[in-house]
């Protein structure tokens, strides 16, 4: 059973110890920001921020982050204990990714208490943080949900892709038009000679993000797998201006229209991005006009740091560290490939290198792996580096997978194998500026790279290796090893 909203969720948080109430004021240009940065260091609480420099009083004076910046609060909004295993809670999520419990509409709900129309409309009135002082200006959109319809199938998406203000009414965004889901409705509206109509869902059950911000397949609509998630049907209420439905229990929601229009494109950027890296330059992005606010009575912000530091894991990752694993596992397990033993994703590298663990079952497994994987729409932003071992290697640590490596891959026969000028991540700053041009190419260009680390079935078999094609470990004979054990106290090394 999911949590019926922020305020629900913020509650649970609070009574585990997971939430700092933050009542010094504080300045919502770069302080936040720097704040939830420490915090994020030192691993800390999830932070309602109640006192902000210049929101005391209006329209919305409370902003919450960090919901999901660890992987103990992650593993409570999926309903498990804080010390469930990785396997478990990335298996759970495969599960639930598959499943479906179509949204129902209602209607009307809290998040239509108060509604705004133009000239009305100023996004302003919102405590939005400028998060990072290189960040071109105040980015509204980090962690909300954009809801968008395919014309032709009328199937909706949610998707987190960010936003930054413009003006009172206006929000340019980061649109790719290739991979991403509201990128391909675009093109469709465009096509049509429309403008896009367009709904940012700010603050709602935490799984909310989870699935907005990662590939749920083409033409499967979130909030349907929301409903798996939460054990009920989503329950939705009809925007006032666009024709989209949002949850009834959101906290804000800002209606509008996106057009292909090159005239009415404003300036977005830099961000700091989740690489770590405030990478991108400002550039002329297509932009939302607003046509309608609706929010809850004393609505709460929500929004996130992204960009995470060795040492400092965002929430973009500690969610992708489950998610995009799961994510990848589903495809190998749609693509028909034996012996996936475990998909591990690190924190710190978000997904864009990716751990598989395999039974081996035949010499060409790992290039059908990462073929599977770059052949996904999910790899969009990531699986940049897909890393390949067998199953007495756990890929969960670093050490494992570095003496795998060092011993068991060989470039020369195959080991290393590059895949050049493949789609890929506009973002990522190892990639020239011009092959992350996406006005002119629709999406960044990336080089993959498979590292096969998984030993090589063309050596032969040789019984001076006990029938096996590679040598044995320096590790003792089992009965060795087991006298040892029996006799330690009586050797003397029993404090040992
Ligand atoms: C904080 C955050 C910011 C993001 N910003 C963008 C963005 O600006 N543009 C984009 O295409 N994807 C962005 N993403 C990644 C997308 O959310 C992700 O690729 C997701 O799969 C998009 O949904 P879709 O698969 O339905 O298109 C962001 C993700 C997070 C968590």
């Amino acid at each position: 059973m999911g949590f019926m909203d922020l305020r629900e969720w913020i509650a649970r948080l609070d009574k585990e110890g997971e939430l700092r109430r933050i009542t010094a004021e504080v300045d919502w240009d770069r302080e936040i920001g720097a704040i939830a940065r420490r915090v994020l260091e030192k691993k800390g609480p999830a932070l309602l921020f109640e006192a902000i420099k210049g929101y005391r009083t209006g329209r919305c004076t409370k902003l919450f982050t960090g919901g999901l910046g660890s992987r103990d609060r992650l593993a409570l909004a999926l309903g498990f204990p804080r010390d469930v295993v990785n396997r478990d809670l990335v298996g759970y999520v495969m599960q639930k990714n598959r499943e479906r419990i179509p949204a129902v509409t209602v209607r009307t709900g809290p998040v239509k208490d108060v509604i705004v129309r133009p000239p009305d409309i100023d996004q302003h009135e919102f405590p939005v943080p400028r998060w990072h002082y290189r960040e071109g200006g105040r980015y509204i959109h980090t962690f909300s949900a954009i809801v968008t319809r395919d014309p032709d199938t009328r199937v909706m998406n949610a998707g987190i892709y960010r936003g930054m203000i413009g003006q009172r009414d206006t929000t340019p965004m980061l649109l790719i038009k290739g991979g991403q889901h509201w990128g391909q409705h675009f093109v469709k509206y465009a096509a049509r000679g429309e403008p896009m109509p367009v709904a940012c869902v700010i603050g709602w059950d935490p799984v909310m993000p989870l699935l907005a911000g990662s590939p749920i397949p083409a033409g499967v609509c979130e909030w349907d797998v929301m409903g798996a998630y939460r054990g009920e049907p989503a329950e939705l209420v009809r925007c006032e201006t666009v024709d989209l439905e949002v949850p009834a229990t959101a906290e804000i929601v800002l209606e509008g229209l996106i057009a292909d229009d090159p005239a009415t494109y404003e300036t977005e950027g830099p961000f700091g991005e989740f690489t770590g890296y405030v990478s991108d330059l400002p550039t002329p992005r297509p932009t939302m006009t607003l046509t309608c606010i609706t929010h809850r009575r004393d609505p709460i912000f929500r929004g996130c740091l992204e960009g995470t530091l060795p040492g400092s894991a965002s929430e973009n990752s500690v969610m992708s560290s489950v998610q995009r694993a799961a994510i990848a596992w589903n495809i190998l397990v749609a693509a028909g490939i034996p012996g996936i033993r475990d998909v591990v994703v690190h924190p710190i590298t978000n997904g864009t290198n990716v751990c598989v663990q395999i039974t081996k079952h035949y010499q060409g497994q790992p290039k059908q792996i990462a073929a599977a994987l770059w052949g996904a729409s999910a790899a969009q932003f990531r699986y940049k580096h897909v890393f390949v071992v067998e199953d007495d290697i756990d890929v969960s640590s670093y050490e494992q997978l570095d003496w795998a490596l060092a011993y068991r891959m060989n470039a020369g026969e195959d080991g290393i194998v590059v895949f050049p000028g493949i789609f890929g991540s506009p973002i990522d700053p190892s990639t020239p500026l011009e092959d992350r041009d996406i006005r002119q190419l629709g999406t960044g260009l990336w080089n993959r790279v498979l590292f096969d680390a998984t030993r090589n079935w063309k050596f032969p078999r040789r019984p001076e290796w006990d029938g096996e094609r590679f040598p044995p470990t320096v590790r003792p004979a089992p009965e060795d090893e087991a006298r040892v054990s029996e006799r330690w106290s009586e050797l003397g090394l029993g404090d040992v």
